[in-house]
């Protein structure tokens, strides 16, 4: 939440900034801002989206300067409260990530020394902290403005007359892109693959230096050196590629994020040597963690281990875990997140860490903080998300779960080949999804007239339901309730009725008869039904009102083709009533704040 973009270099900063917060959009986009420093810092800042911001500037002359979008958290988006926000003189300008929590008290004490604050924001503290401790070094200053301030943030800071810029990170990513005789800063990689794919990690409570031709990392007060790493994905990677949305792109890049995330693993000499967490002699029990849609493969994952490995698994909210206790018997978790990022997920990993826990990261974005707290790492190969609404990295996060847990799955080896086969025929199986969209869709054009949906489902379909209902509900508005099916009578079903359809996604599993039995409850009810089936089907298709018949595969890996339809489902839907899908209101990619 929040994207952070520096320039310095030989280059004009202006459109560079502009370029690199265009692609981090998906950071926040409630309002923006630049500041360029030459001999004086000029700051350009609005509650507008990017585009809209550089129609409005002049031509800013400056070959160093620093931009934000915001997701607002104190202080609703206005002009006043986007970043960068200045110190009284307004020459040092900061553009700030994370949460201030003794902004207040800080405010207060600089108020009665005589700054002059204008926002509601807690960021604002930073600038004026900087221009109390300045005397003739922008390093020093910031280092002990940092001493004051509690709680997270990645910064950037410029000040003007200055070829440097001073940057720092405490719970709250920022990364620097290397280039020739230029560099760049950025929250997320995705801002400055455009101009480079090197990039320098800091590391927490870092202090760097940026000027053109070099960085000088300090960490705990002494020079250190961070290593720079090449970026495995591509400027067309992070890139629309004609699609309207990259939500639809990414729907699309499934296939291949399977075939990636597949021909990774396999390629690892020995692939059980990150997995004994599943099955490893003596394991009892498994712990797993994550938020949001990352939750709903972990629910997945849970049927998957107990399924095939038969031992108990416990899943857990991240951020409810801390209330909840303590880290399962054997001390070992499997924590999954796409981002890496989020503030729940890494207070939750460093809980286990304090209970001797051994965590298991299973994460999409290589460098990110989760893979480097993490004691091992399992990368999913979606290539970047940009879409808020996750997509292909829950496609792939149930990858390289069936992949954690196949090697020590209790089944005879013909079995295993079967399941390994069944693996690889995933993205043939996506591909014949797409063959049925434009059924999808006209189907979507139907549904968007409704205001509230329950999606419902059983065993390892549970889970798809939930997350079917909330990829609707965050970019089509439809207020949408996952349910396990058997759940809907103990309840909801004072809900039912004509104006309240139930999307039924039905297996050929164990569950089928009481999903079926399921259905005819529903429909008593007059609720119209939606249901996913086999293509070969009768028995459902005769009783629910609309029917989308998805490719035979397995069950345990139905969720993956289930999904795809339920993305879909809810792409259309939204596109129908016209909302900003790659946007999605009140919403924004990487939750950095608690
Ligand atoms: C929903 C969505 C969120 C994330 C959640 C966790 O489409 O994207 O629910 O899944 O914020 O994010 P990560 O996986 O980055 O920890």
């Amino acid at each position: 939440m929040c994207g952070i973009v520096g320039y310095i270099g030989g280059r004009q900063a202006q459109t560079i900034l502009l370029n690199c917060l265009g692609r981090l959009e998906y950071r926040g986009y409630d309002s923006c801002g630049i500041a360029v420093a030459a001999e004086h810092t000029t700051v350009f800042k609005d509650a507008v989206r990017v585009k809209a911001l550089a129609q409005t500037l002049p031509k800013l002359e400056g070959k160093t300067g620093i931009g934000h979008t915001r997701w607002a958290t104190h202080g609703e988006p206005s002009m006043i409260n986007a970043h960068p926000h200045c110190d009284c003189t307004g020459r040092i300008a900061v553009a700030h990530n994370g949460v201030i929590n003794n902004s207040q008290k800080l405010k207060q004490q600089l108020v009665s020394e005589g700054h002059l604050f204008v926002s509601e924001t807690d960021s604002e503290v930073i600038p004026h902290l900087i221009e109390k401790y300045y005397e003739d070094s922008l390093p020093k200053a910031v280092e002990a403005a940092l001493h004051e301030i509690e709680g997270s943030y990645a910064i950037v800071v410029l000040m003007e007359g200055e070829r440097e810029l001073v940057v720092a990170r405490k719970d709250s990513p920022l990364i620097i892109g290397i280039g020739d005789r230029e560099n760049f800063i950025a929250s997320d990689v995705p801002a400055i693959l455009d101009y480079t794919s090197r990039v320098m990690y800091l590391e927490e409570g870092d202090v760097a230096v940026v000027t053109g031709d070099e960085v000088k990392v300090r960490g705990n007060g002494v020079e250190v050196a961070r290593e720079e790493h090449k970026v495995p994905w591509t400027v067309k990677d992070a890139q629309r590629g004609g699609y309207e949305h990259f939500m639809l792109k990414e729907i699309h890049e499934q296939p291949k994020v399977v075939r990636d995330t597949l021909s990774e693993y396999i390629s690892i000499a020995q692939p059980a040597a990150d997995m004994t967490v599943v099955g490893g002699s003596g394991m009892e029990d498994i712990l797993m963690l994550a938020c949001g849609t990352s939750y709903h493969a972990a629910l997945v994952g849970k049927y998957i281990i107990e399924q095939l490995v038969k031992i108990p698994v416990r899943v857990e909210i991240a951020s409810e875990f801390s209330y909840s206790g303590r880290a399962s018997a054997r001390n070992k978790a499997i924590v999954i997140s796409q981002s890496g990022e989020t503030a729940d997920v890494l207070k939750a990993i460093k809980q286990l860490k304090n209970e001797d826990c051994h965590v298991i990261a299973v994460t999409n974005v290589v460098g990110s903080t989760v893979s480097r707290i993490a004691d091992q790492v399992v990368y999913t190969r979606a290539g970047p998300e940009i879409s808020v609404a996750a997509t292909k990295s829950f496609v792939a996060q149930l990858i390289a779960l069936y992949w954690l847990t196949l090697p020590y799955s209790r089944v005879d080896i013909r079995q295993l080949d079967e399941m390994v086969l069944g693996l690889r025929q995933l993205p043939g199986k996506i591909q014949q999804v797409f063959d049925n969209e434009e059924a999808i869709k006209s189907l979507a054009a139907e549904f968007a007239r409704f205001n509230n949906a329950f999606f419902v489902g059983r065993g390892i379909n549970y889970p798809i339901a939930l997350e079917g209902a909330l990829k609707l509900k965050e970019i089509s508005y439809i207020h949408a309730e996952g349910y396990s099916a058997g759940e809907l009578k103990h309840g909801p079903f004072a809900l039912l009725g004509p104006e309240t359809p139930v999307v039924a996604v039905v297996a050929r599993d164990n569950t089928y008869e009481a999903m079926l039995a399921n259905i005819k409850e529903v429909k008593a009810r007059k609720s119209p039904v939606l249901a996913l089936v086999e293509d070969d089907d009768d028995e459902v298709s005769g009783l629910a009102d609309w029917i989308i018949p998805v490719p035979g595969v397995d069950a345990l890996f139905s969720p993956v083709v289930n999904v795809v339809v339920l993305q879909l489902l809810a792409y259309y839907t939204a596109k129908q009533r016209g909302c900003p899908i790659d946007f999605p209101r009140n919403l924004a990619k990487s939750v950095t704040v608690e």
